[in-house]
């Protein structure tokens, strides 16, 4: 019978559109897939989107949509973007989809018939975010992401979460790739072993959600319907649920860091609770950082899958992604290490490789691969690239089984040099001028010898690169690669005599404008959806969380006009003096406040003043322009945590000079008692240079 193998994505939401954060996750676990396959395994591929809760609904309003409409939307932009990319999934589950919404009040009647279910009240906060209960007091930020959190007070029903923590920590122990890498296992088992709080599992003041069985006024806390993808779509409890008996549990569920609590803790709980096996392992990889932080539709330093596909094609993303960065660690991205990568090991290592060794084959043994020779004439050089090849063959493959791409990709690279300098070394176009037997031979050994080294490279490199290892298969003479057979690749399978095909680049070079073309795309897009973004004041959310900034605003521009700033209330309000006096009845006009240009700006540069203790020099984007701010936040935000974060500026202040630093606007906050500034932020996602009004 066949190995089975069940590979998950997490599902994505679908508050904002896709990017090359999501195509990680999804290309990482289409390689496995499709190496699975390979090997003959029976696999099964999952990803969807998830599309109910607080933070979908509020997106939602903020788009001016119904949230059916709007999911409906924005789960299909996902959808496309997949096939596009020729990703292999199997199934695409959407959280809003009759089967899931049934096998989710499925699993809740099971948890509940066990007794693990009773209903409380929750007073506390909540981080819309993050969708997450977070144990801080009600002005807090939550710990996990910094942004606002939400008091919320309703009748709930919980999880009795706290009397797994024993079984969960003897899971940790006994099955140790349960949680990879290790840095994420022990983070968990430190978290469990500070001990568990039962869990809200439902939420009753809105309406996105599913509701709970027998009680349709509180709908699903929106983590436990998202983890049951895994089994809902499987067909758990439901008419069919072949699937289910067939792939759960779940070999792997792929995730990023920021969600290893919901995986590693909430999940095996949810389903030791019901009675369920366990998925096998959980795999946690690093975040995807742009302009040195995580690449986030929220900060909205993102860049979009298709502007790279549109430049260099899918498998120049998949290969640079595997590649450079380690698996399970943060990795910057730039375009000019794309392109650099591609250049180097795509058009100047594989592609160069190919179409030198088949253009040789063509030219000298009219395109029928030789004869590699008689032992008489073999030399070191031939049995060393032999012997590399072997090992890179187990060395691949060990890697991949522990998810080490870049390694593994490494390894397979090695040989493409190695095989580049046996070639420059034994200089077949020289013996290609020669007639005599033994140059013959030479010749025959050392292009049968680079054709075999690059058949097997082009047949590791398959999962990661299908389009281009396809091509090459093909010009390689040997069909469809889709048909071959990973699991015994080995030394000397390429026969003599294989007519090859037509010779084609495979990487052509992409010169510096794919760099330029690529940051023009990127910057066009981000203009355009900044002027197609619905006004914040049609979002009722937006409208709610911007209120604040507005009020105190007002409140200084209303009544200080005519004081004297002193250097920390230039660049930031809450250190403003209070106001000396107001203007007659303390009210303006809608005019007035017309006059204040403020708008939405993400801080690119942060550092200290050097003597002023106070003061932060900051570099923001507008969207349009970045400029400078001096701030007098310096006591409340270290520097680096402000770098990514988008605030609220008054744009249009005439610039001043302090400590001899022109700053060009001011920083809104709200002002706390001794003068401690917060930040105004949102809670839902907007566009750099947004304005608010
Ligand atoms: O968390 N670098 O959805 P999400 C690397 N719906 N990976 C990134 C990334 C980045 N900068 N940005 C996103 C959710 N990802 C929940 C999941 S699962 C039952 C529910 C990838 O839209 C990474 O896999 O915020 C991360 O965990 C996931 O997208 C988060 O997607
Ligand atoms: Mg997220």
């Amino acid at each position: 019978m066949a190995k089975k193998f069940y590979i998950t994505t997490p599902i994505y939401y679908v508050n904002a559109r896709p990017h090359i954060g999501h195509a990680y996750t999804t290309i990482a676990c289409d390689t496995i897939a499709r190496r699975q396959r390979l090997l003959g395994s029976e696999t099964y591929f999952l990803t969807g989107t998830d599309e109910h809760g607080q933070k979908i609904q509020r997106a939602a309003e903020a788009a001016g949509k119904s949230p059916q409409q709007f999911t409906d939307e924005v789960s299909a932009e996902f959808r496309a973007l997949w096939d596009r990319m020729g990703i292999t999934y199997d199934d695409y589950i959407r959280t809003t989809s009759d089967r899931h919404k049934r096998g989710v009040q499925e699993l809740w009647r099971r948890i509940r018939d066990n007794g693990y279910i009773y209903k409380g009240s929750y007073t506390g906060q909540y981080c819309v975010f993050d969708e997450l209960y977070v144990d801080v007091g009600p002005s807090e930020p939550c710990p996990e992401c910094g942004r606002p959190t939400e008091t919320i007070k309703e009748e709930n029903y919980f999880f009795k979460l706290s009397v797994f923590a024993e079984p969960l920590l003897q899971l940790y122990t006994s099955q140790p790739d349960f949680i990879r890498p290790e840095t994420r296992r022990n983070e968990v088992i430190a978290f469990v072993r500070s001990g568990l709080r039962d869990l809200s599992i439902s939420r009753s003041t809105f309406s996105w959600g599913i509701p709970v069985p027998d009680d349709p006024k509180h709908v699903i806390y929106v983590w436990l319907d998202a983890l049951a993808n895994y089994i809902t779509a499987l067909g758990y409890r439901s008419d069919d649920d072949s699937n289910y008996k067939k792939f759960w549990p779940a070999d792997v569920h792929m995730i990023g860091k920021e969600i290893v609590r919901f995986h590693c803790v909430y999940w095996p709980a949810f389903l030791m609770a019901a009675g369920l096996p366990l998925p096998k392992s959980i795999v946690a990889h690093g975040w995807l950082l742009f302009e040195e932080s995580k690449m986030s539709k929220s900060r909205g330093n993102i860049v979009r899958t298709e502007t790279i596909l549109d430049v260099l094609g899918s498998d120049a993303l998949r290969y640079f992604l595997l590649r450079e960065v380690v698996f399970g660690q943060d990795g910057s991205f730039s375009f000019d290490a794309l392109v650099q990568r591609y250049n180097s090991d795509l058009a100047n290592g594989l592609g160069n490789l190919a179409s030198r060794t088949l253009t040789m084959i063509t030219r000298y043994f009219k395109g029928e691969v030789p004869y590699p020779s008689s032992s008489a004439s073999r030399v070191p050089a031939d049995d060393a690239i032999v012997k590399h090849a072997q090992k890179t063959i187990s060395d691949f493959h060990a890697l991949f089984e522990s998810f080490q791409f870049s390694r593994a990709l490494e390894s397979a690279w090695g040989l493409v040099a190695a095989v580049d300098k046996y070639i420059v070394e034994n200089e077949p176009w020289t013996l290609g001028e020669k007639q005599d037997e033994h140059s013959r031979s030479r010749l025959a050994t050392v292009l049968y010898t680079s054709a075999e080294a690059l058949r097997i490279v082009t047949a590791l490199a398959h999962p990661v690169m299908p389009d281009a290892t396809t091509k090459i298969w093909a010009q390689l003479g040997l069909g469809d690669i889709a048909k071959s057979s990973l699991a015994d690749l080995r030394w000397g399978q390429l026969q003599l005599g294989t007519k090859v095909g037509k010779v084609e680049p495979v990487f052509p070079r992409a010169d510096k404008s794919a760099i330029e073309r690529m940051q023009m795309i990127e910057d066009q897009q981000r203009t355009a959806s900044a002027e197609a973004r619905p006004d914040p004041n049609e979002g009722r959310a937006t409208e709610a969380a911007a209120g604040a900034t507005t009020t105190e605003v007002l409140e200084r521009r209303a009544s200080s006009p005519g004081t004297t700033e002193t250097p920390a209330s230039q660049g930031s309000a809450p250190l403003n003096k209070p106001p000396a006096a107001a203007p007659s009845d303390g009210k303006i006009t809608i005019d007035d406040f017309a006059k204040i240009e403020l708008r939405v700006a993400q801080v690119k540069v942060a550092e200290k003043v050097k003597g002023a203790d106070k003061l932060l020099r900051l570099e923001v984007d507008l969207g349009t322009e970045v400029r400078q701010i001096v701030a007098g936040i310096a006591e409340a935000y270290a520097p680096e945590t402000l770098v990514g974060r988008k605030v609220v500026i008054v744009a249009n202040l005439r610039p001043r000079k302090l400590r001899g630093l022109e700053s060009n606007g001011m920083i809104v906050a709200a002002s706390l008692e001794g003068g401690r500034p917060v930040l105004a932020a949102f809670l839902e996602e907007v566009p750099v240079g947004a304005r608010l009004k």
